[in-house]
């Protein structure tokens, strides 16, 4: 569990009745040795006494521009801190941030600093779908705010549905990924996601299942371990504000795409399925049933992976992935020789649980490690695809820096 110690956190809390739920939040942050200054709105005054905050933060809560012996304690507030934490976040404090108007000390606080921000919405369902409450959620987000996901459960007067505060312990979790260690800090990292689709005419497409899940969780991890991360991908699917995206369609877009970021990167990982094959000469206009049974003759696509295991350069780290449905250790050390790379994860797609579309996954990350001939086997075993990114990161973090974590050789 990442300590906090020294670590200076404004929680804001705001007039909602999930703001007893904050007390719970500034208790566990200062057990992990957070310094918390706790800021309350009039409204969060109505439903949480000062006295309770004031007792377990770690100085007198501030409710006011005005009352405090400093004369800007917006400012006092906002550059001291790592880290501002609003819990919970009203629509009207999303609202009044997303407009950059300050008027009150929270508001005030939240745009006189520069340290990241989080945001825990809480909310009628009916005021947290409204589109204006998401338009401001989903600006705040383009300029870089985190945001905690309110959940379902029951709401203040009875109510039950979507707009419940994050559970504390959630809250506390996002507050310290953000606030640990940044192991990729000045990494360049390029990742490929999803399948790739490869046209038989206008409409009709050779592709495959996967979801982009597992490649989109590689590049939200390094870029929360501090990388700056480009995803070449196939699939819209949400990633944090500051990974660049790149979309493809075809191999051969992919292709393209991943050779010229690879250039300078020190991580590449080709975690996308492309297609093997493509049609050689796809249909300019869509192919008519009445015309009979087409005949499609197919032709491989390029290997990109062994494209970018070609011009590798030295330090540069790459990683492939291999679904297999039988023989994975073999397949996978044969991928890992044949492609030229460093790293390959190989999970057994036909098991329950594990690869295309699912939220978990299995795996066993094959690793030469420079100036070795023996291969490492890691078995990582089910867990969400997150977690499964996380330990990639770490052996391949581990590359770089010599170390040997494991002696599990396969030979
Ligand atoms: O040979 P196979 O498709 O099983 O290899 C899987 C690995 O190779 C994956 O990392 C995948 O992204 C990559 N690959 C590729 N170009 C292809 C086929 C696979 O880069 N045409």
């Amino acid at each position: 569990m990442t300590s906090l110690a020294g670590r200076r956190i404004v929680l804001g809390v705001s007039g909602g009745i999930a703001a007893y739920k904050a007390v719970e939040v500034c208790r566990r942050l200062v057990d992990l040795g957070a310094h918390v200054s706790p800021v309350l709105t009039q409204g969060a005054l109505r439903f949480v006494g000062e006295t309770t905050f004031s007792a377990l933060g770690s100085e007198r809560v501030q409710t006011s521009l005005w009352d405090e012996v400093s004369p800007i304690p917006h400012t006092r507030l906002g550059q001291q801190a790592d880290l501002v934490l609003v819990c919970p976040a009203t629509a009207r404090v999303l609202g009044t941030f997303a407009a950059g108007i300050s008027n009150d000390l929270l508001t005030a606080t939240l745009l006189a600093t520069r340290a990241p921000v989080v945001v825990c919405p809480a909310m009628h369902t009916e005021m947290w779908e409204h589109p204006a409450v998401q338009d401001n959620l989903a600006l705040l987000v383009r300029r870089g705010v985190h945001v905690v996901p309110p959940g379902e459960g029951r709401l203040a007067g009875g109510d039950i549905g979507k707009g419940r505060l994050a559970e504390p312990v959630d809250v506390v979790a996002a507050v310290q990924r953000l606030l640990s260690p940044k192991p990729l800090a000045g990494w360049r990292v390029v990742v490929s996601s999803g399948g790739t689709r490869e046209p038989i005419d206008p409409v009709r497409f050779i592709g495959n299942r996967s979801s982009g899940k597992q490649g989109h969780a590689l590049a939200s991890e390094a870029f929360e371990r501090g990388a700056s991360v480009t995803v070449v991908t196939t699939v819209d699917r949400p990633l944090p504000a500051g990974i660049v995206q790149e979309r493809v369609e075809t191999a051969e877009q992919m292709r393209q795409a991943m050779m010229a970021a690879a250039v300078d990167a020190d991580l590449v990982v080709m975690a996308a399925a492309v297609a093997d094959f493509r049609p050689v000469d796809p249909a300019a206009g869509k192919i008519k049933k009445d015309k009979g049974v087409p005949q499609i003759v197919l032709e491989p696509t390029p290997d990109i992976l062994a494209g970018l295991g070609s011009i590798k350069r030295p330090g540069q780290i790459l990683v492939g992935f291999a679904a297999e449905t039988s023989d994975l250790r073999d397949n996978a050390l044969g991928k890992l020789t044949r492609k030229g790379a460093d790293l390959i994860v190989a999970n057994d797609v036909s098991a329950p649980q594990v690869g295309f579309e699912h939220d978990t996954n299995q795996v066993v990350i094959l690793v030469r490690r420079p100036g070795s001939d023996e291969v490492e086997a890691i078995d990582v075993p089910l867990d969400d695809k997150r977690r499964i990114a996380a330990a990639v990161l770490d052996v391949a973090q581990s590359l770089r820096s010599g170390e040997h974590q494991h002696d599990n050789a396969l030979g």
